[in-house]
């Protein structure tokens, strides 16, 4: 469904995306793992085409992407890292802007708001202002505005930072839902307890270059856990840079 191939990006002199490939297939979770600054957000910015890579391409269903207009971009949802929310509106209201930049509208629009809040759980809060909502709710509601023009294939970046356990289970059973689906799901995270539990496939990245591209199973299996010790994406980790995740 999406086949990403060799993008790069370079700022200035930093080289923040270097030679990046993945395929995502539907129904599959994938994990891009990284620590911060990897290059995560700025890879899934080029395939929403928020941002012009300076080489590569990104193909939906066999078809090239380019240019502002092309509708391949409709088939893609992005739940952008930094929140993208009008404080002062409420969901609907928000949702209705939202829905607005995608051409929808009318009885349509209203059916889509209705249903993604019934998703994310936020249907009782719907007209109340997102001023007054948590940071899990701010996140659940950015889910919504991902979702509201039903795309075949949804980019997460970072969803969870800063959500409380309950929202980051209401998040992950939501994905979960949208997996059994069909759709397509590419989920960048720092944290592996997440990629453990959810992804399908993981892509590891570390400044800007995959360094690994394989089922978890296959990843895990990779490399043999000390005595005594699970497999881990730590231990993964550690054995692909020489270094923690964490650090
Ligand atoms: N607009 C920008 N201008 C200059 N450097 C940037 C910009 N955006 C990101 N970078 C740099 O590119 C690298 C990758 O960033 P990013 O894609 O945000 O990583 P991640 O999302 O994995 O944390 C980092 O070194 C970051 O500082
Ligand atoms: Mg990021």
């Amino acid at each position: 469904m999406l086949q990403v191939n060799n993008l790069r990006k370079a700022y200035g002199g930093l080289v923040a995306v270097d030679d990046v490939s993945l395929t995502l297939a539907p129904g599959q979770l994938l994990g891009l793992l990284g620590p911060n600054g990897a290059g995560k957000t700025t890879t899934v910015s080029m395939i929403a085409g928020l941002l012009t890579p300076d080489r590569g391409d990104v193909m939906v269903n066999g078809e090239r992407m380019h240019g502002d207009t092309n509708p391949l971009k409709r088939r893609i949802g992005l739940v952008p890292q930094d929140l993208a929310l009008y404080d002062e509106l409420c969901p609907t209201d928000n949702l209705r802007f939202f829905g607005g930049l995608y051409g929808m509208r009318g009885d349509a629009l209203a059916v889509a708001i209705k249903n993604v809040l019934e998703l994310v759980g936020l249907a009782d809060r719907a007209r109340d202002a997102v001023k007054n909502f948590s940071g899990g709710m701010k996140r659940r509601l950015n889910l919504a505005a991902g979702l509201l023009h039903d795309p075949d294939i949804l980019m997460l970046d970072e969803p969870t930072v800063g959500v409380d356990p309950q929202s980051r289970n209401a998040i992950f059973e939501n994905l979960e839902f949208l997996k059994s689906r069909g759709k397509a799901l590419l989920y960048t995270t720092h944290y592996m307890e997440e990629v453990e539990r959810m992804a399908d496939r993981v892509v590891v990245i570390d400044h800007g270059k995959v360094i690994a591209n394989n089922t978890l199973a296959g990843l895990l299996a990779s490399v043999p856990p000390k005595p005594g010790e699970q497999p881990s994406l730590e231990a993964v980790f550690l054995t692909l840079t020489g270094r923690n995740l964490r650090d």
